[in-house]
């Protein structure tokens, strides 16, 4: 019999990769969903799976719901990535974000405990809660500093995990998976939000691009990758908790300057702080300014991981490389929008 996996977050990048794995691989997939006026299901149509979900509404704010949810579906495995998932945003929505971010998790996992234990439990942690990291590469004995009310409901999360394991025996895993990327990914995220401005730049839908803090590093990797860690992550004889990345860390100018080269353009960079411009070396117009309005109260300035414990016990390991996902991200923008999509 194909066994039965809930997906919170099903609407999301991670969502959409990981519904069509599990599709592959034979399993019913439940897409829980939180209701809106519109069930925006355009990434698992795009990757055209939306046809073989069943989907299912379910808030994570509303523990009843969630509970009559894994009473009702009996899933095998339920993998949590629905989240208030913006870090930007959860400086202004910090009471949102540690309910949905940080409680969300707990509910799940005492439904679990409450209906069937049995049932397998994935946590999307996250990088971020490495923050003002103590140590570089990090691994899973880096000591946690978060900067953010979404770092700091994560951390919360993972803990909850961790002590559900550890005190009623559940098969719960937090997976502390750092950026990764895809055509799928949400405009408001850095890395979107610079290859689709490179494309309007191309096809002439836009002259320049306003950023933040150009010097974060980020260790960003490739999200279809990513998924099949969270999956490998299910399927072990005993639940661990795992680092994923790609061991490399490069800056938000690094990422401008590649996407640009993707359609032909050199950046050259003058002034300092708030004043610094990026210019196309050939017209001397500029592409590149800075905006305060998206720097973060406190930031994170490197994340860089070493996910040496997941190449050995789950044989996963990272494939694309920084430059081949900007390829893949720019590429995938300039069709999408030339054709109007
Ligand atoms: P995403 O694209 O922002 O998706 C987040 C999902 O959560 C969406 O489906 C969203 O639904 C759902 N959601 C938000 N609030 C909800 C609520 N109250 N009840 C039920 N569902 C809710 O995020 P992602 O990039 O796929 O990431 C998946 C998970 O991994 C998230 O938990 C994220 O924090 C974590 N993570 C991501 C990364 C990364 O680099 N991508 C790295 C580490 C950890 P709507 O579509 O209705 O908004
Ligand atoms: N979003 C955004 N927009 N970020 C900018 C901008 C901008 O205009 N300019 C500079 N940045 C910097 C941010 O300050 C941050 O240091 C970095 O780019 C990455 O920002 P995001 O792409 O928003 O991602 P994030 O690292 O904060 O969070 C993502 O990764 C986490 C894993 O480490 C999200 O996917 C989280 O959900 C995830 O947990």
């Amino acid at each position: 019999m194909s066994k039965k996996a809930l997906i919170t977050g099903i609407t999301g990048q991670d969502g959409a990769y990981l519904s069509k794995l599990l599709l592959e691989k034979g399993y019913k997939v439940y897409g829980a969903f939180r209701r809106t006026s519109d069930l925006h299901i355009n990434r698992l149509k795009f990757l055209g799976v939306a046809d073989d979900i069943e989907y299912v509404p379910v808030e994570l704010l509303e523990f009843t719901n969630i509970h009559r949810t894994v009473e009702k579906y009996e899933p095998d495995e339920i993998y949590n990535l629905g989240a208030q998932s913006f870090v930007a945003l959860s400086f202004e929505q910090p009471v949102f974000t540690a309910d949905v971010t940080g409680l969300g998790p707990l509910r799940v996992l005492e439904a679990i405990k409450d209906v069937n234990p049995a049932i397998r439990f994935y946590q999307a942690s996250s990088s971020e809660m490495f923050g003002k990291a103590a140590e570089t590469p990090q691994n899973e004995k880096t000591p946690f500093y978060p900067r953010s009310p979404y770092a700091i409901a994560k951390l919360f999360a993972h803990w909850m995990t961790v002590n559900y394991r550890e005190s009623y025996g559940l098969y719960a895993c937090s997976g502390i998976l750092f950026n990764h990327e895809s055509p799928l990914r949400g405009v408001e995220f850095v890395t979107k939000k610079i290859t689709q401005s490179v494309a309007r730049v191309k096809l002439g839908l836009q002259k320049s691009i306003s950023l933040g803090n150009l010097d974060a590093r980020r260790d960003w990797g490739y999200a279809p990758e990513y998924v099949e860690a969270i999956w490998l992550m299910l399927q072990q004889k005993n639940p661990r908790d795992y680092v994923i990345a790609t061991g490399e860390t490069h800056s938000v100018r690094e990422f401008v300057e590649k996407s640009f080269a993707e359609i032909g353009v050199r950046i050259k960079w003058s002034g300092k702080g708030v004043k610094e411009k990026g210019v196309d070396k050939a017209t001397g117009k500029t592409l590149v300014s800075v905006n305060p309005k998206f720097f973060r109260p406190a930031e994170v300035d490197i994340l860089k991981g070493d996910c040496s414990k997941a190449k050995k016990e789950l044989r996963w390991s990272p494939k694309t490389s920084f430059g081949e996902l900007i390829g893949i991200m720019v590429k995938h923008d300039l069709d999408v929008i030339s054709k109007g999509l």
